[in-house]
């Protein structure tokens, strides 16, 4: 990457805001996924052994400036010290004297975490002086600045973004820079041999992504809800399919604005559909044209299930985000299973970024296959959409 990171400055006896993403699943107290807190480690783990002092801060949900038991980080500083076999202080503020006091009674190699700095609405907010200000805050106690929230890296808040202004240097973390390296292979893949496959509720959330793509790949696979939405908009019946009026508007703008490349364009041919007309609970496998009122169809169907796989297969590139239908109620989740396993013996450059795709290799046990999992599911979008430029990594340092 052409910033600098944590390698090419010295950190001892400095003390380092580190912006981790530990924006993690927690239910009734418990962190149920840690994948986020172990990407952390190589970061923390190379700033101990140099000496740092170490000031963790993340965002964790979307509290809405309400400071909400059920956001606090607490449990994610048990986590960690267990992760790296030391006592993580946690500091129930993130500005302020809490963090003051806790910061001058560190010693070389001691780790912090402060509360979600999403507890104060400054930090996501779009008047530029208000979100400058508490990043000025945040900035008080630490010389230095290190980002490695690669999936927080296309928020423009005062913790990714605003604290570069009041820290030098600001350098990006093994996480951030492993992500931008295995990401940017994509953006300079040849366009023959080049698949992605994007499923998931929202088209309006990947038009940006898909216009990007379109002009870059052999093939573009669409799955899940998005494929609803694109049927109707070419007037097919989708029944009680999933299809918001926002989606819907979303694949209209693809297939009106991006007529050269539709070809590239692949929709399911058949789907795996329910009947919600009556409580019978009678599933079904029709051609997608062959949808009907009162049934809801919630994953692709077996033959386009085998043309997705044989496509995955045969591709020197793939990039995958988004699940192919209802992962979440088998067995509605098969499509996704399918293209995961695809995924996992595709011996071109693979990458998968989003929530639901990374649980279906997983679940597989197919990540090891994979040449590299995305913590960002929309920062690895952002990536693609923007050319390779996220806001909160342009604002660290240059590497010269
Ligand atoms: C994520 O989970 O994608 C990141 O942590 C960013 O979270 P956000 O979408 O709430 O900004």
């Amino acid at each position: 990457m052409d910033k600098k990171t944590i390698r090419d400055v010295s950190v001892a006896d400095q003390r380092v805001l580190v912006r981790a993403d530990f924006n993690v699943p927690i239910k009734a107290g418990r962190i149920t996924d840690d994948t986020r807190i172990k990407g952390s480690l190589l970061t923390i783990d190379y700033l101990r052994q140099e000496g740092a002092r170490i000031i963790l801060c993340s965002h964790l949900g979307r509290p809405k400036s309400d400071p909400l038991p059920k956001y606090s980080l607490k449990p994610v500083s048990i986590r960690l010290g267990e992760l790296i076999g030391i006592r993580v202080r946690f500091v129930d503020d993130c500005i302020g004297q809490p963090v003051a006091e806790a910061v001058a009674q560190m010693a070389t190699g001691d780790v912090i975490l402060v509360e979600n700095t999403r507890f104060y609405c400054a930090e996501e907010s779009k008047n530029e002086a208000e979100m400058l200000a508490f990043a000025e805050q945040l900035a008080a106690p630490a010389d230095m600045y290190v980002n490695d929230a690669f999936g927080t890296c296309h928020r423009k808040h005062a913790s990714t973004y605003g604290v570069t202004k009041y820290l030098s240097p600001c350098v990006a973390g093994l996480l951030v820079e492993e992500e931008v390296d295995k990401l940017s292979q994509l953006l300079q893949t040849p366009q023959e041999g080049f698949v992605a496959i994007l499923g998931g509720a929202k088209v309006e959330d990947k038009i940006g992504v898909i216009k990007a793509l379109l002009p870059r790949v052999e093939r573009l696979l669409i799955g899940g809800a998005m494929a609803w939405a694109f049927f109707k908009a070419q007037g097919m019946e989708i029944g009680e399919s999933l299809c918001t009026d926002k989606s819907l508007a979303g694949a209209q703008d693809i297939l009106s604005s991006m007529p050269n490349y539709l070809d590239r364009l692949v929709l399911p041919t058949d789907v795996h559909m329910k009947k919600v007309s009556d409580d019978s609970g009678e599933m079904k496998k029709v051609a997608a044209d062959q949808i009907e009122p009162g049934w809801n169809a919630l994953d692709i169907g077996p033959q386009t299930m085998k043309q997705y796989a044989d496509i995955v297969l045969a591709a020197q590139t793939v990039f995958w985000n988004g699940p192919m239908g209802y992962f979440e109620e088998p067995p509605f989740d098969h499509g996704t299973l399918v293209v995961a396993k695809a995924m996992g013996e595709c011996r071109g450059y693979n990458v998968i970024g989003g929530g639901d795709s990374v649980a279906a290799v997983t679940q597989m046990g197919l990540a090891d296959e994979i040449d590299h999992v995305s913590t960002g599911g929309g920062a690895s979008l952002k990536f693609i959409e923007n050319n390779g430029s996220l806001p909160a990594v342009e604002a660290l340092d240059q590497d010269v």
